[in-house]
């Protein structure tokens, strides 16, 4: 018996995953490709923009989405690839665990939780925010006490010179969670045509922004396109160099969280009715699309207004404040309602994501049979889908979780870089096998992805750099108190 921490899952043992698939397959090209758009359009263009243009790349915030976009689609050529080979559910932890070996499969499955499940816990608060503000745009307020965790709601009544409360939480976040669970353990087939329809929506008017807006361009914002470097001034005080193509990288990992999702296709190759073609087929085409749209929305957004003036309140909605400033408020009101219809579908595939990442650890025995019991009518990891949705909702109704946005990039990317590294590997390691879709130019796309992501990462909020790292040593302490001695490696025997 191979007890090495470097021990791989057989090819064989892949495919008897594939032949017991208890999922139902009922996703479709187009169905995978929305999911895709479903998991990247969400609170990142509408909010980062501002941050990325003032702070890091001035009007050229449209190449720092060039940049971001061709290192996702490194990563998405290479996910694209393996998704055709490995065709299972579990995504980059799946394919590390056929290429790399168990430990490092592990890790990546590990980090694949910071970008799902707290991804889905960011993006819950963000969606309260959002609903807040539509209620507030027909004159309704819900208590702040009800709508702040604890420490938000205490900040709150402090800086307004209000009672502090002695009980807080935020409860639209606590509630969409389970509206999302409720939706996802229905079947796959209502979280696909819920999903559908939001992107349908979010696509609408993301693409009605891009044309309005470009009416009210004034291309002399775009002089100059690449600002010569200077030192602007941040909110708390400090000076840093700004602008020029230093500025265009770090504007890149700015907006990066906008981007995160589409590799969440790879997680439903259980769902795919045939995934080796329409899974490589929807990570490259979600991904195209959006870096598109992002690309318009960032050329607009710049050209209404002047990077000078995003400031202060225009910094957490810049979008908005542009069309404010163009006169033509009533794109407040769309903006809003897209950010909350389309957050909603971020949160759906986050967690469908999360449980089907689960489901594959479950069936290789690296956590608890719990994760993979399939409900017997809905066909869905009904109880993992519970769990993951009562973690979700009680870390975003309690905790303050400014952080997590950044930490949900750190595992993001690093997932990215692994798959990167692991279809290399692969190419060397066996080159012969069948490869239904070969990410071309690979030996250069595959170091040029772990190199941009990899960068990526380097330039992330340093706590939240730590706070991820520690998470990772956390993963290893639990792999080797449960994962290793419970594998099925343990006992496996090629016939
Ligand atoms: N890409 C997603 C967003 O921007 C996570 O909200």
């Amino acid at each position: 018996m191979d007890k090495s921490i470097w021990r791989r899952k057989p090819i064989s043992a892949f495919e008897a995953d594939i032949k017991n698939n208890q999922l139902k397959r009922v996703l479709g090209k187009w169905s995978l490709t929305a999911i895709g758009i479903g998991a990247i359009i969400g609170g990142g263009i509408f909010v980062l923009t501002g941050t990325a243009a003032h702070y890091h790349a001035g009007p050229a915030l449209a190449l720092s989405f060039v940049v971001a976009g061709i290192g996702c689609i490194f990563a998405a050529l290479c996910y694209a690839e393996f998704a055709s080979m490995l065709p299972v559910e579990g995504s980059a932890y799946a394919y590390a665990y056929g290429t790399i070996g168990e430990l490092f499969a592990w890790a990546i499955g590990w980090g694949l939780i910071l970008e799902y499940a707290m991804g889905a816990m960011t993006v819950a608060v963000s969606w309260s925010g959002y609903f807040n503000k539509l209620l507030h745009l027909f004159g309704i307020e819900i208590p702040f006490w009800l709508r702040n965790d604890p420490v938000s709601a205490g900040q709150f009544a402090r800086d307004n010179g209000l009672a502090e409360p002695s009980f807080a939480l935020n409860l639209p976040a606590f509630f969409i969670v389970w509206v999302v669970t409720y939706i996802l353990i229905k079947g796959i087939k209502e979280a696909a045509s819920a999903n559908n329809v939001i992107v349908i929506l979010k696509l609408a008017a993301i693409i009605f922004i891009i044309l309005v807006g470009a009416f009210f361009v004034h291309t002399q914002n775009w002089v100059p396109f690449i600002p010569a470097v200077e030192l602007v001034e941040h909110a708390d005080g400090t000076m840093k160099e700004a602008y020029g193509w230093a500025g265009v990288l770090s504007g890149a990992s700015a907006i990066f969280f906008a981007y995160i999702g589409f590799d969440a296709v790879s997680t439903q190759a259980g769902e795919a009715i045939n995934p080796s073609k329409d899974m490589p087929f929807a990570i490259i085409m979600s991904l195209v699309i959006c870096t598109v749209l992002y690309i318009l929305v960032s050329l607009v957004l710049t050209g209404m207004i002047s990077y000078k003036d995003i400031t202060g309140d225009a910094l957490k909605a810049p979008v908005a404040f542009a069309f404010d400033k163009a006169g033509q408020p009533w794109a407040v009101f769309i903006i809003t309602a897209a950010a909350t219809a389309g957050l909603i579908s971020v949160m759906l595939v986050m967690m469908l994501g999360q449980t089907r990442v689960f489901l594959g650890m479950a069936k290789d025995g690296l956590i608890p049979g719990f994760f993979k019991e399939i409900h017997p009518t809905y066909k869905t990891p009904w109880k993992s889908t519970i769990l993951v949705g009562t973690l979700v909702s009680v870390v975003a109704a309690f905790t303050p979780i400014g952080l997590l946005g950044d930490m949900t990039s750190f595992g993001t990317l690093f997932a990215f870089a692994m798959v990167c590294l692991a279809v290399l590997i692969l190419r060397f390691r066996d080159p012969n096998r069948e490869r239904p879709f070969k990410a071309p130019f690979l030996t250069i796309v595959a170091p040029l992805g772990i190199l941009v992501n990899t960068v990526l990462i380097l330039m992330l909020d340093g706590l939240a750099q730590k706070l991820a790292f520690g998470w990772l040593l956390l993963g290893l302490i639990v792999y080797f108190a449960y994962g290793r001695p419970n594998s099925f490696l343990n006992n496996y025997k090629e016939d």
